[in-house]
């Protein structure tokens, strides 16, 4: 059993989940899925980010404190998460002593190792980004080049990151490694930034400025950036560190001691590229630590043209649309609209397009067939040989794990909802009806029924990852003990499984009328 550990950002305690930090999550759960179902051990984790500025502002603009205020928002990101079936292995948090006693000691590692220096800072900081921006990124109207947001003037001592050091050295691993950040563009992006000499990181704050962040090991007056607080939550939860040892034995190295780490893939939008590939790739060379597998940047969701988000109030809620049509319904549109990597735009017309698929298509191949295993076989699927659509299945499984495993997974239940559409299309052959009619239909009749049983049995294997809901309950309807893994479908028996016919998997539903 190979294992696999993935991981989603860490979200903002500030902000109510809405249908971006959905789809990253969504998009991590069909992998852990996927992953289980193929056999690995999976270590999925996700959770909040919640120290810096913009939570504690936040907070005081509720009368709360920052802690409260997290220990709030954190309940409300779990119990969304809950009712959007993730199977997060891990939550983190990163107020947690366990990621704070990590923190610092990588902090102390990089300064040991000769990385950390104290100097002035002068520049722009926008606190919506929770980061730097240079004169020339802020351009004439002076506002933060991600959301439009304000930025401020800021001029106070910081301690600074040497990743100028490094900068040769992530050069060459991305050019050594083609597939490190996927997709292509954003490859392209980072390699672009990189063009230009990199400077150092300032990774403190003076606490008379920002009180709610960790404290630095060797100056209490200073708290640590928030993005290097945050982007070391992954390595808290590989267990690769031990906080507690002596300085030299706490588990740094490259290989480091067994544990989850390196992280198979980071999964993130692409606003948040720059951070995940050189911030923090660059800080964990500084420690001696191996670099993640995989950086995986995906599009944004926008309306129109503009991305969605809180500031500009265009967000759509995951959970109104999961009330209106369920939860694998949203999970559904999420994966097959966006092609992993790219921008999508949300409409209430493609939703419902969406949903229309999985009721003509995945839905009534369903009814259909058990509804005819229990009309004409007394609800006993036949042992008729069912080696109909074995070319189909066979093409739709190999195409929907390259999809998968090339992380196109809009390819991948394309491919699944294909053989979906094949089988309906056997049965318009077929015609099930006639051969029953037919004096001498019953052995073709038996491997029609079989054949329709079985490719569904599949299919529950293929949706399982995005629609765990309605596979499940389609295994059960199917008579199968659950659903099958990859492993089992070779040998997929169905002769004497007992069906139930129940209502639609996916009843009607619409907007309402505005
Ligand atoms: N806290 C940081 C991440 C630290 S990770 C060490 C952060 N948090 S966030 O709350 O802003 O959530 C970021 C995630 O949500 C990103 O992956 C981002 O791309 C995603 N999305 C936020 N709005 C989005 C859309 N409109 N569309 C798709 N995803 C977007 O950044």
């Amino acid at each position: 059993m190979s294992s696999f550990y993935l991981t989603t950002p860490i979200y903002y305690a500030s902000g109510e989940p809405h249908i971006g930090h959905a789809y990253t999550t969504i998009l991590a759960d069909v992998l852990a899925r996927y992953r289980r179902r193929a056999g690995d051990d999976v270590l999925f984790l996700t959770g909040t980010d919640e120290h810096g500025q913009k939570i504690q502002e936040a907070a005081a603009e509720q009368g709360l404190s920052p802690l409260e205020l997290c220990d709030l928002m954190a309940g409300r990101f779990e119990a969304v998460w809950e009712t959007l079936g993730i199977s997060h292995d891990r939550f983190i948090r990163t107020t947690e002593a366990e990621h704070v006693a990590v923190v610092r000691a990588m902090l102390e590692r990089l300064r040991d190792n000769g990385f950390i220096y104290e100097s002035e800072y002068t520049g722009w900081y926008s606190v919506g980004q929770e980061r730097y921006f240079t004169e020339k990124e802020i351009g004439p109207e002076r506002v933060d080049p991600i959301a439009g947001g304000p930025v401020e003037r800021i001029r106070e001592k910081n301690y600074f990151f040497r990743m100028s050091a490094f900068q040769e050295r992530l050069i060459r691993h991305i050019e050594e490694n083609p597939e490190w950040i996927v997709p292509r563009s954003r490859r392209n992006e980072v390699l672009g930034f990189l063009g230009r000499p990199l400077e150092d990181l300032s990774i403190s704050r003076p606490r008379s400025r920002i009180h709610w962040g960790i404290p630095l090991p060797w100056d209490g007056d200073h708290v640590t950036y928030v993005w290097v607080d945050a982007l070391i939550n992954y390595v808290t939860a590989s267990g690769a560190i031990d906080p507690a040892a002596p300085p030299g034995e706490r588990g740094f190295g490259d290989p480091p001691r067994p544990s989850r780490w390196p992280a198979d893939v980071h999964l993130m939008g692409k606003d948040i590229i720059t951070t995940h590939a050189v911030y923090w790739p660059t800080l964990l060379m500084g420690a001696d630590l191996p670099l993640p597998r995989r950086i995986l940047a995906h599009g944004w969701w926008v309306v129109g043209e503009t991305k969605m988000s809180k500031s500009i109030g265009n967000v759509v809620d995951p959970l109104a649309l999961r009330e209106l049509f369920g939860t694998d319904a949203v999970r559904w549109y999420l994966m097959r609209e966006m092609p992993t990597g790219q921008d999508a735009s949300y409409t209430p017309e493609r939703f419902l397009a969406r949903y229309d698929e999985l009721r003509n298509i995945f839905g009534n191949l369903a009814h259909r067939t058990l509804s005819m295993v229990k009309r004409y076989r007394a609800a006993t699927v036949p042992e008729g040989p069912a080696d109909g659509l074995a070319r189909e299945t066979a093409d739709a499984v190999a195409a929907y794990r390259r999809g998968i495993d090339g992380y196109r997974l809009h390819e991948g239940f394309a491919a699944a909802m294909d053989l979906a559409r094949a089988a309906n299309g056997f049965v318009e052959v077929q015609e099930p009806w006639a051969q029953a009619r037919r004096p001498d239909g019953a052995a073709d009749l038996d491997r029609t029924l079989a054949t329709l049983v079985r490719t569904l049995g599949v299919l529950t294997c293929l949706f399982e990852p995005v629609m765990p809901e309605k596979s499940r309950e389609l295994a059960r309807r199917l008579g199968l003990a659950g659903v099958p893994r990859f492993g089992e479908l070779e040998s997929l028996e169905v002769g004497g499984l007992e069906v139930a016919v129940d209502a639609p998997l996916f009843p009607p539903a619409d907007f309402p009328a505005a």
